[in-house]
């Protein structure tokens, strides 16, 4: 695993815009897989800037995102679609039919979550996942629990998560309760894999992740088994982890 521990928000999201611009740069049809969240924003302005300045498109540039809420309408803007338009598609020259993000309205799950890891399969898998990790350790919305789950899934979210979420919506009533998720077998399937930490609040969770055992209890310490993963974090995210100081 490489592992970048970088001074602040700042360093941490133009490193990883560095490594999704050379994904882009090398191969102008990649797949990538997209996380929403805070982690992500700082990365996403960065890509819409080098686009602006006319360094990256991605015009034949495949997205596949981790996961939606349940009951959310696209056009909610709390939805992940919504974030992902506001923060990137909008401001790219992407083409919209190549855009997927689970659909948190769907009236047939099991056959909606079948669809969507039949087209992260037909595109050749994810070439570059994009991941943040929840202060439980989840990744996507693969929330801790008895066993590691392989594909798109419906999830009941865990009280950690729903107070997290619940900073973006007006009242606890509103946060929605499950979500649609992309399952750890997609997201072991990628090629490589970044996962981005900023705060202190994250520093337990990179260290059960990275140097604890791999136990579904802590989703994300299934990376230990991927051969290509690259972990960035903020020094206070990366506080509690062995490692030098990169710069
Ligand atoms: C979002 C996602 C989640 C977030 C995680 C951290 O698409 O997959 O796993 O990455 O909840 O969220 P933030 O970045 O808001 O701390």
């Amino acid at each position: 695993m490489k592992k970048y521990i970088l001074k602040d928000y700042e360093e941490m999201s133009s490193k990883a815009a560095d490594i999704v611009t050379s994904q882009i740069k090398n191969n102008p049809n990649s797949v990538l897989g997209l996380a929403t969240g805070s982690t992500p924003e700082g990365m996403y302005k960065h890509l819409v800037q080098r686009h602006k300045d006319g360094e990256i498109s991605f015009k034949d540039i495949v997205t596949f995102n981790l996961d939606e809420y349940y009951g959310l309408s696209s056009d909610h803007p709390q939805s992940y679609r919504y974030f992902m338009e506001d923060h990137l598609l909008y401001h790219v020259d992407i083409d919209p039919d190549n855009v997927h993000i689970p659909d948190g309205l769907t009236k047939d799950i099991p056959e909606m979550c079948k669809n969507y890891d039949q087209l992260i399969e037909e595109a050749g898998q994810i070439d570059l996942q994009i991941l943040g990790i929840g202060i439980n350790g989840h990744i996507g919305f693969n929330e801790p629990g008895e066993k590691f789950v392989k594909g798109t899934h419906l999830v009941d979210l865990t009280d950690d998560t729903l107070d997290a979420n619940s900073r973006f919506f007006k009242s606890d009533e509103q946060v929605p309760a499950r979500a649609i998720t992309m399952g750890v077998g997609s997201i072991l399937n990628a090629k490589s894999i970044i996962l981005l930490a900023s705060g202190k609040n994250k520093a337990d969770a990179i260290k059960m992740a990275f140097e604890g055992p791999i136990t579904p209890q802590v989703p994300a310490s299934i990376l230990q088994l991927h051969p290509d993963v690259t972990l960035i974090v903020d020094e206070e995210a990366g506080s509690k982890i062995k490692g030098e100081k990169n710069e």
